[in-house]
């Protein structure tokens, strides 16, 4: 995972870094550091912790200078120290890298360098890139980090500053993110386009195997390989950078739980061609498998749901990082459909790449436009809910619903009566926020003490069942299961105990009588049952009540009071809900 951010201008480096790198820390958040350039030098600050806190103790952003990068980190490679935490440099203290990936052959190479005389410091695969540039025949430094990333295996997005190539900022990707952007006499480049968008819209994406060279004068873009120079075409970007700001509230998490009803309507405003193109897709592809993780998984059960209700058409729901395994079984009559809010996830992007070596077209719906699963995709629906900066995800849950749904509906013939469904269903869940903050508050008090919880759905909302559990243990550390209500007594009804809660997501629908006989069997074992209804039942020792809506769209929202109930439990708790412990926002590593 990591962020990383560089930037090439007339500006003070450091500043401007940290600020960017903020808008980068979810994607890993133990260390941080900036490096730059300056009077002949390099400057390298770095600690452990938050980036906020390293700023405290270390004044990273006090590194002098008008070129630099900057990091922030999730381990993987070494443990959580100072030692570890990027920028690093080679032994001649005159090359800086930040680094994004797995260098797979580290091992190999390290004994190689070491053999030939270089010390290391650190425990992390990426200081031996540093070394790998140094020891290379002179060059610009573009051509030595050329021929040291010649010599990589396994994926990376880098950064390199040297002293020897004053204000020149290299870009390297390889299988991690990259974007590069394009400023006035000023150039940027970092894992996504918001550290840089309150700058600049215009934005280059580099591809795997390609580089860029990044000077005040300007920006000259190389494949790796063979060292040619490449013209690539800018994209011009419409996010906001105010979107990506908290606007008064104490925590990204809750602006963005309280801007669904606005994304669940965002998400409806398709391109009709990509719509029909993906839709055309579905139709022609006999064998339909959704490959996503964690959150974009369940809005993908949800979805194959509502596809089959509305339409008769099956799919599969395959978790990203065990589709590898299936992968071979793709054929030209798979659609893959990817599921993924920031369009990087290492897993979803593996998969889809084996199952287009097999034949099989890629349909996707990702969030971040530009990103790499939207690059390889043969179409791609954007979910409109601006940038999602909570590490636990909530509005692009819900606008991957929406338009899952639009999905359903159009494939279905029924594409207004969608519209105008997901519309009244917006209506509702602004409606209802504003209790459902107050309720949820208060049950979230009453928890203190529960180490365990229990979400309970059949159906369509069993994975709602899913996700009430994903969000409680992202983000309050409390341990959660969610399941098929019909599965509890193969085995979790033995740990149900006094007070035990249990979460029974249970609209007036179709499910209701037997997931009311389930909430029953647990209340009978002393379990605590809080009802999430249309209806209300004397069986529930608590109640939050659900606006009454065609039986397909509960999903929609019963997961918000879910998701304002993981939030509370979290801040009640003193845990940050932004930036969950040993957790990041885009997986970019396997
Ligand atoms: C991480 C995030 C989750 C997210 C999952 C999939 O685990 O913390 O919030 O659901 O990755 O990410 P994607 O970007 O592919 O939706």
């Amino acid at each position: 995972m990591c962020g990383i951010f560089g930037y090439v201008g007339t500006k003070q480096a450091g500043p401007l870094l940290l600020e960017g790198l903020k808008k980068l820390e979810y994607r890993g958040y133990d260390s941080c550091g900036i490096g730059t350039f300056d009077d002949g030098q390099l400057h390298v600050r770095k600690g452990v912790g938050k980036i906020d806190e390293v700023e405290k103790t270390e004044k990273i952003s006090g590194v002098p200078g008008t070129t630099g990068l900057s990091h922030s980190r999730w381990a993987t490679h070494g443990g959580v120290t100072s030692t570890n935490a990027h920028p690093h440099t080679d032994c001649q203290k005159s090359i800086a890298v930040v680094h994004n990936g797995i260098i797979e052959n580290y091992q190999e190479l390290k004994k190689e360098l070491q053999t030939k005389g270089h010390r290391f410091t650190s425990q992390t695969d990426t200081e031996i890139i540093a070394h790998l540039i140094e020891s290379q025949a002179a060059g610009t430094l573009a051509e030595k980090v050329r021929a040291a990333t010649l010599q990589l295996h396994g994926s990376f997005a880098l950064l390199v500053i040297s002293t020897n190539d004053p204000h020149t900022l290299v870009a390297v990707r390889n299988e991690s993110p990259m974007a590069i952007g394009l400023g006035v006499n000023e150039f940027f480049a970092a894992s996504d386009v918001m550290p840089f968008l309150e700058h600049t819209k215009n934005a280059v994406f580099l591809e795997d195997g390609e580089m860029a060279v990044l000077t005040k004068a300007g920006v000259t873009f190389m494949d790796v390989k063979n060292g040619t120079i490449l013209s690539k075409l800018a994209k011009t970007l419409d996010w906001d950078s105010q979107s990506a700001t908290k606007m008064g509230h104490p925590h990204f998490m809750i602006k963005e739980i309280l801007e669904q009803p606005a994304a669940i309507k965002n998400a409806l405003v398709q391109d009709p061609e990509k719509l029909d193109r993906f839709v055309t897709l579905l139709k022609q592809h006999a064998d339909v498998k959704f490959v996503a993780c964690g959150t974009s998984r369940h809005a993908a059960l949800v979805g194959r749901y509502a596809m089959n209700q509305l339409s008769g058409k099956s799919a599969e729901v395959y978790i990203a990082s065990e589709f590898s395994y299936f992968a071979d079984q793709c054929t030209k009559d798979t659609l893959i459909v990817a599921v993924s809010q920031s369009g990087e996830t290492a897993d979803v992007l593996v998969g889809l790449r084996k199952a287009k070596a097999k034949g099989a077209k890629i349909a996707s719906l990702v969030n971040v436009a530009g990103s790499s699963i939207d690059r390889e995709s043969d179409v791609c629906l954007y979910l409109n809910c601006g940038p999602e900066i909570a590490v636990a995800s909530t509005k692009a849950f819900t606008a991957q619903l929406s338009v899952l749904y639009l999905l359903a509906y159009t494939l279905a013939g029924q594409k207004n009566a969608g519209i105008a469904h997901l519309k009244e269903v917006a209506r509702h869940a602004a409606d209802r926020l504003p209790k459902w903050q107050t309720q949820t508050q208060k049950l979230a008090e009453s928890w203190t003490q529960h180490e365990h919880v229990y979400f309970l759905g059949r159906g369509v909302n069993f994975p709602v069942a899913l996700e009430g559990a994903l969000k409680l243990k992202e983000i309050s550390y409390i341990h959660a299961e969610g399941m098929p209500a019909g599965e509890l007594k193969h085995g979790t009804l033995a740990l149900i105990e006094k007070n035990t809660p249990v979460i029974l997501i249970n609209p007036h629908d179709y499910t209701f009588s037997d997931t009311l006989s389930n909430g029953m069997e647990t209340k009978a074992r002393g379990a605590k049952l809080i009802g999430l209804s249309d209806s209300a039942n004397e069986a529930y020792d608590e109640y939050i009540a659900l606006p009454k809506m065609p039986e397909l769209f509960y999903p929609l929202v019963a997961v918000l009071p879910l998701q304002l109930l993981a939030y509370h439990a979290a801040v009640l708790r003193k845990n940050d809900p932004d930036r969950p412990r040993n957790l990041a926002k885009s997986v970019t590593v396997r």
